[in-house]
């Protein structure tokens, strides 16, 4: 099985028969750049597992503005909330590049949680980190400027997206100027005004949807 299916809060804890009983379970599911999974507010009651690929969870406020909440890679899991509260998903979740999902219904997982009490907790303990985060993404929005929201938004990616480079790491965000600016909850103006800034300071090297950080250890100040 794939591994990064094994490292899910899903799968960690089951053992090999059991985690190849729940993948067969599973429905695969391949989008190209730019397919939309499901809008917000539709009805819903799978979640998803990103094997390959990234996906954008955005929300869209009432004069059409978007923020973006969360972007996702492999390993990450989406659509649980709609499935363990009934009610319209709370963001809208598109490929940002060509992905493949596993996707989970309620009826399949809910034997699971009735049996493997370690699935159940894993599941909670996934929700419960994601609640950390988005608290730490309220606090950002509140005390820290834009351009610290920005090295901060471009340090979490790179701690999931990053690859090393000659001369840093290499972040293959996936997402247009516009996009970042949605993640970072600011105006494209805004972030784009703190990536040259940054790039000026021989902190990172802007690439068409990638960036290279080149001082890490000064955008780590920059965010805090
Ligand atoms: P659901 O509401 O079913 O559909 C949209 C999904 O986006 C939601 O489940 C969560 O899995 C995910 N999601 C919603 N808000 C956040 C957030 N703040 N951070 C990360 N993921 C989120």
């Amino acid at each position: 099985m794939d591994d990064v299916l094994r490292r899910t809060p899903l799968f960690a804890t089951l053992d090999v028969d059991a985690a190849a009983s729940l993948r067969a379970s599973m429905n695969e599911i391949e989008l190209a750049r730019g397919d939309l999974l499901f809008h917000e507010g539709d009805p819903g009651d799978s979640l998803y597992v990103v094997l390959r690929g990234k996906i954008k969870l955005g929300r869209t406020s009432g004069d059409g503005r978007e923020n973006l909440v969360a972007v996702l890679g492999p390993g990450e899991m989406f659509g649980e909330l709609s499935l363990f509260d009934p009610g319209p998903r709370s963001a809208g979740a598109t490929a940002l590049v060509d992905s493949t999902l596993l996707g989970l219904s309620s009826d399949e997982l809910t034997p699971w949680l009735a049996t493997r009490p370690d699935v159940a907790r894993a599941l909670l303990r996934a929700i419960a980190r994601r609640l950390r985060r988005t608290n730490d993404s309220m606090s950002d929005l509140v005390f820290s400027d834009v351009p610290g929201r920005v090295a901060k938004a471009l340090l979490d990616l790179s701690a999931r997206f990053g690859t090393p480079a000659e001369d840093g790491i290499h972040v293959a965000h996936d997402m247009t100027q516009e996009e970042l600016a949605q993640l970072v909850g600011a105006s494209r103006e805004t972030v784009n005004k703190a990536l040259a800034d940054f790039a000026g300071r021989g902190w990172l090297r802007l690439e068409a949807r990638a960036v290279v950080l080149t001082n890490v250890e000064r955008l780590s100040q920059r965010s805090r």
